[in-house]
C-alpha cells in the first residue's frame, strides 16, 4: 500500500482565510478538514477589497481556524501555505502563521504559488486522480486578479501562453457590476441578472481575433460604462447578458485556439469565474467538437480555498523538498514554477 501524507493548507492571499487538511497518496486527494472565513461582508461596504482591512481580518481569523483544524486531525506531515502572488497584507499573515507552526511543532513547510493551487483544484473533485488526467493539459485560470492560459507540461511545470494585458475577467464582471449597483463581488450577481435576457447590446470582444493568446478586458469595461452613461434607463438584465456574452465568447474562443495549438486532450477551467455556468457551457460546447475534455472544480473550490494549496504542495512533500523557516517569505508577485 502506498504511503499516505497528511497536509495542512493555509490560504490568505485575498479576502478569504482558508485552512484545510488533506490526505493523499500522491495521486488522489481526500479532504479531512476544510473551513474558510470570508471577509466579503466587510469589504462590500467599500466596493472592493481594502488591503489593510484584509490583513487585520486575516489576523483575527487565522488562529481560531488553525486551532480547530489541528484539534480535529492529528499527525500532520507538512504545512503548505500560499506564499505568492496576492495582497501582501494577507500573504504575510498566512506565511508567518505557517512558519510559527512549522518551527514550534517541527513540521516541514512548503510555500505554494496561488495559481498552482487553482490549477490543481479540479483534482479535489470526488473520484478525480492525477493518473486519470490526459495530457497535454491546458488550464484557463479566470479569477478576480488573473486571466491566464497555462500550458501544464506536468503538475509542477507550467508555461503561461496567454495573459491579460490589463483587467482580469473577474475584475471586469465586478467593475461593470458595481456600475449597475451590484454589491461586491459583482460577478455572480451579473450572471444571475443575465438569466432570461438577450445579448442585444453591441459590446466589443477586445483582442479576440488578435494573433496572440492574450486578453484585454479594460476596453470592454469602458464600453459598458459609456453605454450605461448614455442609456440611464438601460435594462440591467440585458446589459448583464451582453457583458457576460462578451466575456464568455472571448474566453471560449481563445481557450479553444490555445488548446488546439498545444494539442490539448484536457482543459481545466479554474478560479472564481469558473463558477460561471455560461462559461462552463460555452467551453464544453466548443471543446467537444475537438474531442477535448473539460474539467472544472466543484463550486466550493472555484473560489479561493486552502485545500487546493495543500494539494499543490503534495509533489514537494513526497520528494522532501521543503522551504526553510528562515527563508520563506511572502511576495505580492512571482512566477509559476517552470
Ligand atoms: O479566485 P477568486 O475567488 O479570487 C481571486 O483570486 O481573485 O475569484 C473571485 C472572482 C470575482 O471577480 C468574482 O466576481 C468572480 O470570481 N466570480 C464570478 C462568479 N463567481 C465568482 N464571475 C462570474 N460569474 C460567477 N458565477
Ligand atoms: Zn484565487
Amino acid at each position: 500500500m502506498s504511503k499516505k501524507y497528511t497536509i495542512l493548507g493555509i490560504e490568505s492571499s485575498c479576502d478569504d482565510t482558508g485552512v484545510s487538511i488533506i490526505s493523499t497518496d500522491g495521486n488522489s486527494f481526500k479532504i479531512l478538514f476544510e473551513k474558510t472565513a470570508s471577509q466579503i461582508d466587510i469589504h462590500k461596504q467599500y466596493g472592493g477589497v481594502i488591503p489593510e482591512v484584509a490583513g487585520r481580518l486575516h489576523c483575527e481569523a487565522i488562529a481560531p481556524l488553525l486551532e480547530e483544524a489541528l484539534s480535529s486531525v492529528a499527525n500532520i506531515d507538512a504545512i503548505a501555505v500560499t506564499a505568492m502572488p496576492g495582497l501582501i497584507t494577507g500573504l504575510h499573515v498566512g506565511v508567518e502563521a505557517a512558519k510559527t507552526l512549522s518551527y514550534t511543532k517541527d513540521i516541514p513547510l512548503v510555500g505554494v504559488h496561488h495559481i498552482e493551487g487553482h490549477i490543481m483544484s479540479p483534482l479535489l473533485n470526488k473520484g478525480a486522480a492525477i493518473d486519470a488526467v490526459s495530457f497535454p493539459l491546458l488550464a484557463l485560470v479566470v479569477s478576480g486578479g488573473h486571466t491566464q492560459l497555462v500550458h501544464v507540461h506536468e503538475f509542477g511545470s507550467y508555461s503561461v501562453i496567454g495573459d491579460t494585458r490589463d483587467d482580469a475577467a473577474g475584475e471586469c464582471f465586478d467593475k461593470v457590476g458595481k456600475l449597475m449597483g451590484f454589491i461586491y463581488p459583482g460577478g455572480p450577481k451579473v450572471s444571475k441578472a443575465a438569466i432570461g435576457h438577450e445579448d442585444n447590446i453591441p459590446l466589443p470582444r477586445p483582442m479576440m481575433h488578435h494573433d496572440s493568446l492574450d486578453f484585454s478586458f479594460s476596453g470592454l469595461k469602458t464600453a459598458a460604462r459609456y453605454y450605461l452613461r448614455d442609456n440611464p434607463n438601460a435594462d440591467v438584465g440585458d446589459v448583464s447578458a451582453s457583458l457576460e456574452a462578451a466575456i464568455v465568447e472571448t474566453l471560449a474562443y481563445k481557450t479553444k485556439k490555445a488548446a488546439m495549438q498545444i494539442g490539448a486532450k484536457t482543459v481545466f477551467v479554474v478560479g472564481g469565474v469558473s463558477a460561471n455556468s455560461a462559461l462552463r457551457e460555452s467551453l464544453a460546447t466548443s471543446l467537444e467538437t475537438q474531442h477535448i475534455a473539460l474539467i472544472a472544480p466543484e463550486l466550493a473550490h472555484c473560489t479561493d480555498n486552502a485545500a487546493m494549496i495543500a494539494c499543490a504542495a503534495t509533489r514537494r512533500v513526497m520528494h522532501g523538498s521543503f522551504d526553510s523557516v528562515s527563508e520563506l517569505t511572502a511576495s505580492p508577485v512571482g512566477m509559476l514554477p517552470q
